[in-house]
């Protein structure tokens, strides 16, 4: 039988940096996000006779991997049959397995296609051994985590967030819903200043964040108020408060980034010249309109309905830039044929 998942990248507002285990990516605090409705990757896995993996682009021509992409996918794979076997589904997934991905996330797009992918092969082992044992999403969401951390909170539609949990178990963080994709219309429009591809991914990053001298008061902040804050701001529909928390815990990651060993400075001239013109638009025009980034110079301008307008044509005008834009979508999903 062949499952075939569609799942989509996530933006953190509360977000993901820092590890207690890096093993089993295990959060040091707690994440909130939404979940985009594009760009996606549908993912398919059928039982073989051995273990293979074939990724292709939008346009169906095959990408080769680098051996470290197949290792990352294959140690998923392991974590994955050992979470199984502690839930009494031991030999449930087969380790040989025929494994593609279809990408439609532009290379150029700046979006960190590893959410996408974790969260639907997690979710394509669930339905491929559903005869076996039924997994909730919370089951899913910690096998998605154990491919990519935040990729357990890609699991959900609409709003998502990580509960850091505890211990050093497989199964001692998971992700949850705050609220679905109609909850509330909120527009992501995506500015990709560079196409450079970025020098150190986040699994090196993370691995290194203790080393920042503000890595421990972010946690503290994150514990005490802003994780609880931002999942009010979610429910109550209350923008100010969403990007008054999202906007501080952006700046606070990148002020952990950029102080730890070594530095690592991801964003560059053009983000900085967008978030000083952003605030500048925000006070004189009073729009709904927020700035994340991840790890990599590219923007993303949450904004409500009544700043779309503005925002897009401000996007627009920005030269020697990549614009997309999203919503909030499913999550990961079976794709019926
Ligand atoms: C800055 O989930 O990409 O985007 O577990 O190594 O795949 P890995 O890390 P990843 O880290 C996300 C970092 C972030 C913030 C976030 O999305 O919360």
């Amino acid at each position: 039988m062949i499952t075939t998942i569609r799942s989509a990248p996530n933006i953190a507002f509360v977000k993901y940096w820092g590890n207690r285990m890096n093993d089993y990516r295990l959060p040091m605090a707690s994440s909130t996000s939404m979940t985009l409705d594009e760009p996606y990757v549908d993912v398919s896995v059928e039982n073989a006779e051995e273990f293979t993996v074939h990724s292709y682009d939008e346009n169906k021509s095959e990408i080769e991997l680098q051996e470290k992409d197949v290792s990352r996918i294959q140690n998923h794979l392991k974590l994955c049959q050992q979470y199984l076997s502690s839930i009494g589904a031991d030999l449930a997934l087969s380790g040989d397995l025929t494994i593609t991905i279809e990408s439609h996330i532009p290379k150029s797009i700046g979006l960190a296609s590893s959410a996408a992918i974790f969260s639907a092969l997690a979710k394509a082992y669930a339905e491929n051994i559903k005869e076996e044992i039924t997994l909730d999403d919370r089951q899913i969401s910690i096998m998605s985590r154990l491919g990519s951390g935040s990729a357990a909170r890609s699991i959900f539609g609409g709003f998502g967030a990580i509960d850091e949990g505890e211990g050093e178990g497989l199964d001692s963080s998971w992700g949850f819903q705050i609220a679905d994709e109609h909850h509330w219309e909120l527009h992501d429009i995506i500015i990709v200043p560079s196409i450079e591809e970025k020098k150190v991914g986040s699994t090196e990053g993370h691995a290194l964040a203790h080393t920042s001298p503000q890595f421990a008061d972010r946690i503290k902040a994150i514990r005490s108020y802003r994780f609880q804050d931002c999942i009010d701001a979610i429910n109550q529909k209350d923008f100010e408060k969403l990007q008054v928390v999202s906007e501080d815990d952006c700046m606070n990651m990148h002020q952990v980034m950029q102080t730890q060993e070594p530095s690592l400075k991801y964003l560059n001239d053009t983000t900085y010249k967008i978030i000083q013109d952003i605030k500048e638009i925000r006070s004189r025009d009073h729009l709904p309109v927020l700035f994340t980034m991840d790890a990599g110079p590219t923007v993303h301008l949450f904004c409500e309905k009544e700043a779309l307008e503005t925002v897009r044509t401000y996007a627009h005008e920005q030269s020697d830039c990549q614009i997309f834009e999203a919503k909030a979508g499913r999550g990961a999903h079976i794709l019926e044929n």
